[in-house]
C-alpha cells in the first residue's frame, strides 16, 4: 500500500497515452465555505439520504494504490460494481504538486458514485486537499487502516488509531467545511470494546459513511488471518450511519454470507478484484470452481484485453497497466511462464506489445475460463433497469 511520490525517471511512471481526462478545479471549488453544525440525528438522515440518492449500492471496489485507478474502476463498474474508491493519496503531496494531482488522479462523468480516499494527519492539509477533488465525487474518505511501515514512517492510516483526538479532527474539519460527506476505512482493534467506541467517535465526529476492514493492523497478511465478520456486525449494530464491510471476498457466495451475517450495507472487495474484475457480475476464477459452476464464455485475458482499451481512453502511468496485467493473467503466466518473462524484460511498454502478447498466449492454445456469470449479469441489468 506505499504511495508514490517520485514521478520522473522511471518509464513506468509516464502516462500510457497523451490524452488526459484531468481537470484541476481547484480555482472552481469554493475557498472560504462558512463552517455549519448540524445535530447528530440531521447528520445521520443527511448520511441515509445521500447513500440511497446514489443507489445505495453493495458492491464496492476497495482503494488500492496503483491499482483502483480510473480504468480498472470503469472495468469493474462495467463488470457489476456500484461503486469505487480511488486509490490512496497522500493529502500533503496532493495539495502542492499539481504534477502528482494530474498523474494520480483522473476521474471522467461515468466514474461514480465516486469515494476520493486521503491520508493525512493535518486538518488544514486534508481540507485543502479534499476541496481540490470534492465536485468529482461523492465521498471525501479518509484512510485510517494503512498498517504499512511507509504509513508508520508518515505518521497515518492504521498508525493514528492510538491518537483518536487528531483523527476526530480531521473528520470534524471535513464534515464542518465540504458539503461532500466524509467517509473512513478503518481496521478493527484487538478488543470489540475499543473498536465500537472508536467507530461511535467517528460517527458522532461527522463520519458519514464508515467501511471497515475486518483485520487488526497487525493481521496484514489476508492468507494468514480471516477477517473478523461477527466484529463487523457489531459495529454495524452500534452505528447509525451506513457500514460497509471489508475482507474475504473470493466470489458472490461470499458477497451474500457477508450481508447476511453482518447485516452491513455493502462490501468492499479489493484483491480479489485484481484477478478477477467482473467478481460483481457473479463470475469467479478457477480456483473457486464448483460443481454445475459453467465455463461463463469469459476469461481473464478478454479482461486484460478490455483493461487495456480503457488505459488508451483513460491514461494511467505505465506503472499502473504493468501490475494490473501480471494480476490479470497469472494464472496464464503460471501456465507459460516464458510470456512473463519477455513482459519482464520490457524496460519500455507500447499497447501494440501488450496487445501481440495476449494474442500470443491465446495462440499457445491453454485457456482459463472464468465460470459462472451470466445470471449475475441478467439481475443486475434487472435489478439496476439498465442494459450494459
Ligand atoms: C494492491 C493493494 C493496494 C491497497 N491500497 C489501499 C489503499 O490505498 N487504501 C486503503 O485503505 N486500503 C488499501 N488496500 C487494502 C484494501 O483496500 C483492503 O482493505 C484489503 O485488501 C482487504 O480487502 P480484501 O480482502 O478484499 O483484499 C490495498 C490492498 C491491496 C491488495
Amino acid at each position: 500500500m506505499a504511495t508514490r511520490t517520485t514521478i520522473d525517471g522511471d518509464p513506468d511512471d509516464i502516462l500510457c497515452a497523451t490524452d488526459t481526462t484531468v481537470s484541476d478545479t481547484s480555482e472552481a471549488a469554493a475557498l472560504d465555505m462558512p463552517s455549519r453544525v448540524l445535530t447528530g440525528a440531521t447528520r445521520v438522515e443527511r448520511a441515509w439520504a445521500h447513500w440511497r440518492a446514489l443507489g445505495a449500492p453493495r458492491f464496492l471496489v476497495a482503494p488500492m494504490v496503483d491499482n483502483s485507478e480510473l480504468p480498472f474502476r470503469m472495468l469493474c463498474r462495467k463488470y457489476g460494481a456500484e461503486a469505487a474508491y480511488t486509490p490512496m493519496l497522500h493529502s500533503r503531496i496532493f495539495s502542492e504538486n499539481e504534477k502528482y494531482r494530474s498523474m494520480e488522479f483522473t476521474t471522467c462523468k461515468e466514474d461514480r458514485p465516486l469515494f476520493v480516499q486521503f491520508c493525512a494527519n493535518d486538518p488544514k492539509i486534508l481540507l485543502e486537499a479534499a476541496r481540490r477533488v470534492a465536485p468529482h465525487c461523492d465521498y471525501i474518505d479518509i484512510n485510517l487502516g494503512c498498517p504499512q511501515r511507509i504509513a508508520r514512517r508518515g505518521y497515518y492510516g492504521a498508525f493514528l488509531m492510538e491518537n483518536q483526538p487528531l483523527i476526530k479532527s480531521l473528520v470534524e474539519t471535513l464534515a464542518l467545511n465540504l458539503d461532500v460527506p466524509v467517509s473512513c476505512k478503518i481496521r478493527i482493534f484487538p478488543n470489540l470494546d475499543d473498536t465500537i467506541s472508536y467507530a461511535k467517535m467517528l460517527e458522532e465526529a461527522g463520519c458519514s459513511l464508515l467501511a471497515v476492514h475486518g483485520r487488526t493492523r497487525d493481521q496484514k497478511d489476508s492468507t494468514k488471518f480471516k477477517a473478523d465478520w461477527a466484529a463487523l456486525r457489531a459495529v454495524k449494530q452500534a452505528l447509525r450511519i451506513p457500514v460497509l464491510a471489508n475482507g474475504n471476498i473470493r466470489h458472490m457466495a461470499d458477497v451474500n454470507s457477508c450481508l447476511e451475517e453482518t447485516g452491513c450495507d455493502g462490501v468492499l472487495s479489493a484483491e480479489t478484484l485484481l484477478e478477477n474484475p467482473a467478481l460483481f457480475a457473479g463470475y469467479k476464477t478457477v480456483e473457486w470452481r464448483e460443481e454445475g459452476d459453467e465455463d461463463g464464455c469469459l476469461d481473464q485475458a478478454d479482461l486484460a484485453v478490455e483493461y487495456l482499451r480503457l488505459c488508451e481512453k483513460y491514461p494511467v502511468p505505465w506503472r499502473m497497466v504493468r501490475s494490473h496485467v501480471h494480476k490479470l493473467l497469472g494464472d496464464w503466466f503460471r501456465i507459460h511462464p516464458e510470456v512473463r518473462e519477455e513482459l519482464n524484460k520490457q524496460s519500455t511498454l507500447t499497447f501494440e506489445w501488450l496487445y501481440d502478447m495476449v494474442r500470443r498466449l491465446k495462440e499457445l492454445g491453454v485457456r482459463v475460463p472464468l465460470y459462472g456469470g451470466r445470471n449475475a449479469v441478467v439481475d443486475k441489468i434487472v435489478v439496476n433497469g439498465a442494459a450494459s
